[in-house]
């Protein structure tokens, strides 16, 4: 029997097991997906002896996701770009290391809006952490060349596009209000709008209609970006999609099947999110 987990400081409230337990019984695999608690200073013994505690692989969470890719024997791309893991396997005896944020953003953003690559308008990110350079990372992938981050604090933008390159420049907090008139893509990364605090003070008035608003937050699973993005026409990305195609290459790496996202897979988060 193969065995999973997901590892973070607290850890209770993690959904990666209802994800991937879903996937476990829809295709009959014989394994296990537990949340284990790890103390950040138990990190490095934990992944240097996962075979020893009989697992395959893991997720890391927070406040773990730099420090393991700091320790990982084999970072793949998508942890570079990000400086942060989510995902650990077993590979010849090395501890392997990726970010599968860029992966389940992009995806989630094909299937909910495939044509909002126009070519003609910047996409603009809001925030400067580790979720805005996973996207940042995979709009660069997607052959964007200019993405405007803008951030709160604005060194952190800055040093976010000196990170990822030519393509990526930092914008003025300010710009966001305006954003639906000059961007093509719109991203909010920032924790404003969860749980319904905060507002991101976005103005729809004179949108372009072309337009895609994407929030990675998903309680609620319509924000009020995302409401007023479709109270004006726009159309929207929810952060759910995000959180379910990230889970994917971690399934498939350590159970040997790559797993759908269905909307009853859907249907069951959001239940347990009390937002069906
Ligand atoms: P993660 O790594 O998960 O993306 P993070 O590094 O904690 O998270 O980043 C959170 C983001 O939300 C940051 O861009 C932060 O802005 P600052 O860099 O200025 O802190 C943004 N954020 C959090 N609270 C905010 C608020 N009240 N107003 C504006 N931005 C906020």
């Amino acid at each position: 029997m193969k065995r999973a987990c997901v590892i973070g400081w607290p850890i209770e409230h993690s959904r990666s097991p209802m994800i991937h337990g879903y996937w476990l019984d829809k295709y009959a695999i014989k394994g296990s997906y537990d949340k284990v608690a790890v103390r950040p200073e138990d990190l490095e013994s934990f992944l240097s002896s996962l075979a020893d505690h009989g697992f395959v692989g893991c997720n890391v969470t927070v406040p773990h996701k730099e420090q393991a890719f700091q320790l990982a024997g084999h970072r793949e791309p998508s942890s570079l770009a990000v400086g942060a893991a989510n995902t650990i396997w077993l590979e010849d005896g090395k501890t392997c290391a990726a970010n599968t944020d860029t992966y389940g953003f992009m995806t989630h953003l094909e299937a909910s809006a495939p044509d909002w690559n126009t070519g003609t308008k910047p996409v603009a990110i809001l925030g400067a952490g580790g979720a805005a350079r996973a996207i940042c990372y995979g709009f660069i992938q997607a052959g964007v060349t200019d993405i405007v981050v803008l951030n709160r604090t604005a060194s952190r933008a800055g040093e976010l596009a000196d990170d990822l390159g030519q393509n990526v420049r930092a914008g003025n907090w300010e710009e966001r209000t305006s954003a639906p008139q000059w961007a093509s893509v719109i991203v909010n990364t920032t924790t404003l709008g969860m749980k319904g605090e905060g507002d991101l003070k976005v103005d729809f008035t004179n949108a372009d209609p072309a337009c895609v608003v994407a929030d990675i937050v998903y309680v609620p699973l319509e924000t009020r970006l995302l409401s007023g993005a479709r109270q004006n026409g726009l159309r929207t990305v929810d952060g759910l999609g995000m959180l379910l195609h990230q889970a994917v290459p971690g399934f498939e790496k350590w159970f040997g099947v790559r797993p759908q996202v269905t909307d009853e897979l859907r249907g069951l988060i959001l239940a347990d999110l009390g937002q069906s």
